[in-house]
């Protein structure tokens, strides 16, 4: 549960989060399905919607890759945040206080330490955004005037320049870090923001990273300050053209597409992402109206960028540099983002190299003609391999063919495969009889070595990396996948039928339910019958399972799933034979750990106590197993829990 930050905050946040409230501001393309809301999931690739959102019990799953949770487990996943860190957002978005430190714990040292590193980051945060309005401020006050004279020549639209935050670092060593003190920062929080570097020559002496350059603030999705990207006034001066901020606890440039805090209504609204290099073409294109354009920030288009924008739309207008770095960046851009399903288009800038300058150079309505024109990426590489070829020649139409059709094969989906094969058989004047056969040529070996060369094997790769604990420390309701599926059974049973869950209630001693999702949810249902609000189980199982570190996929899929109405038979039968089950694995399990110690101890009476208890659990597990030899073995209700096993699996109940 909620580490550092009180239960009951953590409840105040989860009964203000509403979940479709988040995810939608995540996945704008979120809808209404009866009860519940539906929509592609953001953390696997598919084509139609299997990722639920259930108001009711304020949880998340998705049907195709098994993930869900709740708020703060989404918040978490798509943010790859710990669980504090989400926490923190979502009281922030719902105006949530989370009290000071000092009055909130009784100051364990872990505790404190997780409580340093969340609050460095917060001030890693505060320090970032303070620092985009002063670099703002040096631009707008003259305080950098070499900046200011360059940035004139830039020509930037001056509401855009405002709304970009577009600002300059002074022409000094260590005009920031003077800045940064007075704001109260220490060097410790410099460094972890990495905004300063230390002197080679005399260790303990910093300067300032970002040096006499142009700066552009670099946001995340939600609209924070994660980092800086600085471009030199003066081509004479070193560190490059662009110098960037180095990655730190607040930023992965993989994760970042700039300008998608600014661009992810347009993206919605137009059903469309433009994708630019550079930040200055960003900002060209939103002053030009194509306020759906982001940038990878730089040649290299990612994987995780590319998910990222999934989840906004699946069509992109690739807006690169007309150089041949561009074109080959529209190549490696296509190999990635065609298996995760996008239509790709690409743009052409005949009056300039980048948008920036076509922008410069011909205005306005250049740039969103250039967008408007742009051609199906197909077209566009089939003009661009026909480019002073004769294609009267069959070896050069082979050739093209061989070419395009490696892109061809990259959609998943056979039915734009398709389409395009005949398109190209068309175009080439070739029969599309001739090219399947091409096709089964570059067998699907080549084509996978293709995907793999460009790195788009790894497109089903999970964003958030796994926490879960090792495998010895799980409880084992998720360890052993019988006993979650008895449990899972068990749960959706007792959540439909209330005689069902009194049944359970009576017959289920609560130390055969550890602290898995699903033992908690049982047991949750359990306490809510005792409580008289079993109607409010479901929710109440989402609360429990805030911050939850065990994986609680597999549960919300129950809690997900539209509430069957079984018959009173079926319920009470399969509720029956689920806690036999339970019962079963229990001893199982105790006995497993009881030969452990066995093995362990020496011979003596110790070693012959665990010898008896053995004995007993196996006739306990025989008569379960053989019910007609139950009352041989046990006279007592509950023989098969020798009394001081009975609290070993104990549930966390609060
Ligand atoms: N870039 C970078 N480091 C460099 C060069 C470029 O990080 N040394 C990134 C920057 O994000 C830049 C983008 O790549 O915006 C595109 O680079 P480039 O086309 O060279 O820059 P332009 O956007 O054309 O920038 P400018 O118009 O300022 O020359
Ligand atoms: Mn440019």
């Amino acid at each position: 549960m909620g580490r550092y930050i009180p239960d009951q905050i953590i409840d105040e946040i989860a009964a203000r989060a509403d979940i479709v409230d988040v995810v939608q501001s995540y996945i704008p393309s979120l809808q209404h399905a009866g009860s519940r809301w539906k929509a592609c999931c953001p953390f696997h690739q598919e084509k139609t919607p299997s990722f639920i959102v259930n108001p009711t019990s304020n949880t998340f799953h998705c049907f195709g890759c098994g993930k869900g949770g709740n708020v703060f487990t989404f918040v978490m996943m798509i943010e790859n945040l710990q669980f504090p860190d989400a926490a923190q957002m979502l009281a922030r978005k719902y105006n949530v206080i989370i009290p000071e430190p000092e009055h909130r714990h009784s100051g364990k040292k872990d505790k404190e330490a997780a409580e340093a590193a969340y609050n460095l980051r917060e001030r890693v945060f505060l320090l970032h955004e303070k620092l985009a309005a002063w670099y703002r401020a040096n631009l707008v006050n003259g305080s950098a005037a070499k900046a200011a004279e360059y940035f004139k020549t830039r020509r930037m639209d001056p509401v855009f320049a405002e709304r970009f935050m577009i600002g300059a670092a002074p022409d000094l060593w260590d005009g920031m870090i003077q800045w940064a003190k007075r704001e109260g920062f220490t060097i410790e929080e410099m460094k972890e923001a990495r905004l300063v570097s230390e002197s080679r020559q005399t260790p303990g002496k910093f300067f300032d990273f970002f040096r006499n350059r142009l700066i552009f603030p670099i946001w995340n999705e939600q609209g924070r300050v994660v980092g800086f990207s600085a471009r030199q006034i003066d081509p004479e001066q070193g560190g490059g053209k662009y110098v960037n901020s180095s990655e730190s606890v607040i930023f992965k440039k993989s994760r970042i597409l700039y300008g998608l805090n600014f661009a992810r209504q347009e993206i919605a609204k137009k059903g469309f992402a433009v994708i630019c290099e550079g930040q200055m073409d960003v900002i060209a294109m939103h002053s030009a109206g194509c306020a759906n354009a982001v940038a990878a920030q730089g040649t290299a288009f990612g994987n995780e960028q590319a998910m990222i924008l999934h989840r906004h739309t699946e069509n992109i207008t690739l807006a690169l540099d007309s150089d041949s770095a561009g074109v080959n960046a529209i190549l490696k851009d296509a190999a990635i983002l065609l298996p995760l399903g996008f239509t790709l288009k690409v743009a052409r800038f005949p009056g300039g190299k980048d948008p920036d300058e076509l922008l410069k150079n011909a205005g306005a309505e250049a740039v969103r003609k250039a967008v408007e024109d742009a051609e199906d990426f197909f077209a566009f590489l089939l003009a661009r391999e026909s480019e002073n070829q004769d294609l009267a020649q069959p070896a050069v139409k082979t050739r093209i063919a061989e070419k395009l059709l490696k892109f061809i094969m990259l959609p998943e989906s056979e039915v734009a495969r398709d389409s395009y094969i005949q398109w190209l058989a068309a175009k080439l004047g070739l029969e599309a009889k001739a090219m399947l056969a091409e096709v089964r040529r570059i067998s699907a070996k080549e084509a996978r070595k293709n995907r793999f060369q460009h790195g788009a094997h790894e497109r089903r790769k999970p964003e958030a990396e796994s926490t879960a604990p090792p495998p010895d420390t799980l409880p084992e309701s998720v360890a052993n996948p019988l006993l979650a599926k008895a449990l899972a059974e068990l749960l959706e049973v007792i959540l439909s039928d209330s005689d069902a869950a009194d049944f359970v209630k009576a017959e289920l001693p609560p130390e055969m339910l550890d602290n898995g999702p699903f033992a908690v949810a049982v047991e949750t249902v359990i306490q809510s019958r005792m409580n008289d609000e079993w109607e409010d189980a479901p929710a109440v199982i989402a609360r429990r399972l805030i911050g939850c570190e065990f994986d609680c996929g597999p549960l919300s899929a129950v809690l997900a799933a539209e509430p069957r109405k079984h018959s009173r038979s079926y319920c009470a039968k399969t509720a029956g034979d689920c806690l036999k089950r339970i019962r079963i694995l229990f001893v199982e399990k105790q006995l497993r750990e009881l030969k452990k110690n066995f093995a362990a101890t020496p011979p003596g009476a110790e070693r012959n106590e665990l010898l008896k208890k053995t004995v007993e659990l196996t006739r306990a597990l025989n008569a379960l197993n053989h019910p007609r030899l139950r009352e041989k073995a046990t006279s007592g209700k509950r023989y098969l829990l020798p009394d001081d096993t009975a609290t070993t699996d104990a549930a966390a109940t609060d």
